[in-house]
């Protein structure tokens, strides 16, 4: 087992000019930790996990493994095993081959092979496909045949990169299981690239947020979701997305919110008011999260009351996704089931005055969270 630690991370390419993939990245990551890496398409997280790996040259910055500085170790002398989307598994060789072949390179004695291999497969359940090649097995089962063979090199750390995207919804639930199971079972440090939120929430002891090269926000789960440090991480981390509406702090002593287009304001609770107050005047963006919103039978204790149109119902059985237009903004609601007017109908919506966020607007940096840093 080991910690991986990056220093000011870079990664520049300079085919058809240069382009900055990775702009320096500092991220620790504690023995034994599974830390995961999310953002949306190009934003530099395989290219971070490879470097990691030592599949790609690093243009700047230093990668430790367990203290040592591995920039220039090869890739084979680094004691990491790398997990793909592709499983690019040897399709003329039945499980066990592939599950062992790492091992037979290495010359490892054929029984220690063998025990490995029949580890490797109890854990992930694949002894009854010992002897099954490949296109035999469904993408599942071939998805754990290419853990297994991370599994069987017993390495300090393991990276994966999307591993889970080909399979379909239902396979990448259990899969998603497994795989936290095995991090349990093993102990072992692991780094996962993901673009899926969800994936990320329910793997990670840490995520780390990236946006074009720059890592927004590292942090636990549950801090992403209440305590985000800017409008990105606010909008990336939460489905549906957070609700985002432009506007200024105005008013005199008791600062209020006044939406852009003048339609609608709210009045802020005391302490949301004190946190914002020099932000007066200023351009802010307001975050708030679709739980937060309901639909308002009538006005309430800490509930901003915003009058729309309702444009659209998702009904999910279980909840109702309400999609509210106010003025020249979009809001949806995350709502218990219930009957509801006509769409086009006015509607009246309920803010959680409590669980407001605001961002600034040139920046998008927080200015406040509903739920407040621990000092
Ligand atoms: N060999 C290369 N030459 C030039 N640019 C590259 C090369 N490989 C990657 N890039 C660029 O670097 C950026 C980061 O790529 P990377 O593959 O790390 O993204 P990613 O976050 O893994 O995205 P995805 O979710 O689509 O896999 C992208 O803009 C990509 O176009
Ligand atoms: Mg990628």
């Amino acid at each position: 087992m080991a910690s991986v630690t990056l220093e000011g991370v870079r990664k520049i390419y300079h085919e058809g000019g240069e382009h900055v993939a990775v702009a320096g990245v500092n991220l620790e990551v504690a023995d034994g930790e599974f830390v995961v890496l999310v953002g949306p398409s190009g934003c530099g997280k395989s290219t971070t996990l490879r470097m990691i790996a030592g599949l790609e040259s690093i243009s700047g910055g230093t990668i430790r493994i367990d203290g040592r500085v591995v920039n220039d170790v090869p890739p084979k002398l680094r004691d990491i095993a790398m997990v793909f989307q592709s499983y690019a598994l040897y399709p003329h060789m039945t499980v066990r081959e592939n599950l062992g072949f790492a091992l037979k390179l290495r010359n490892m004695p054929r029984a220690e092979i063998d025990q490995r291999v029949s580890a490797a497969a109890a854990t992930l359940g694949l002894e009854q496909y010992l002897d099954r090649r490949p296109r035999q097995l469904s993408g599942g089962q071939r998805q754990r045949v290419a853990l297994g063979r991370a599994i069987v090199r017993q390495p300090k750390v393991f990276l994966f990169d999307e591993p889970l995207s080909n399979l379909d919804a239902q396979m990448r639930v259990s899969m998603r299981r497994e795989i936290a199971r095995l991090h349990q079972e093993l102990g072992v440090t692991m780094i996962y690239v993901t673009h899926d939120q969800v994936e990320a929430m329910t793997l990670g002891d840490r995520i780390v947020v990236m946006e074009k090269g720059h890592v927004k926000q590292i942090d636990t789960p549950l801090n992403l979701y209440r305590r985000p440090k800017n409008r990105f991480v606010a909008g990336f981390i939460g489905n549906p997305a957070m609700n985002f509406v432009g506007g200024t702090i105005a008013g005199g002593g008791d600062p209020r919110f006044a939406a852009e287009g003048g339609e609608w304001e709210m009045r802020l609770p005391a302490d949301v008011a004190a946190r914002v107050q020099a932000s007066r005047g200023a351009a802010v963006i307001l975050g708030i999260r679709p739980e937060d919103v309901s639909i308002a039978t009538q006005p309430g204790r800490g509930l901003a009351t915003v009058t729309g149109r309702l444009e659209l119902a998702e009904s999910l059985g279980n909840e109702t996704f309400v999609y509210v237009r106010a003025g020249a903004h979009d809001l949806i609601a995350r709502a218990v089931p219930q009957p509801l007017p006509p769409l086009g109908s006015p509607i009246a919506l309920g803010l959680d005055t409590d669980k407001i966020h605001f961002f600034e607007a040139a920046s998008g940096e927080r200015i406040t969270s509903g739920e407040r840093d621990p000092a």
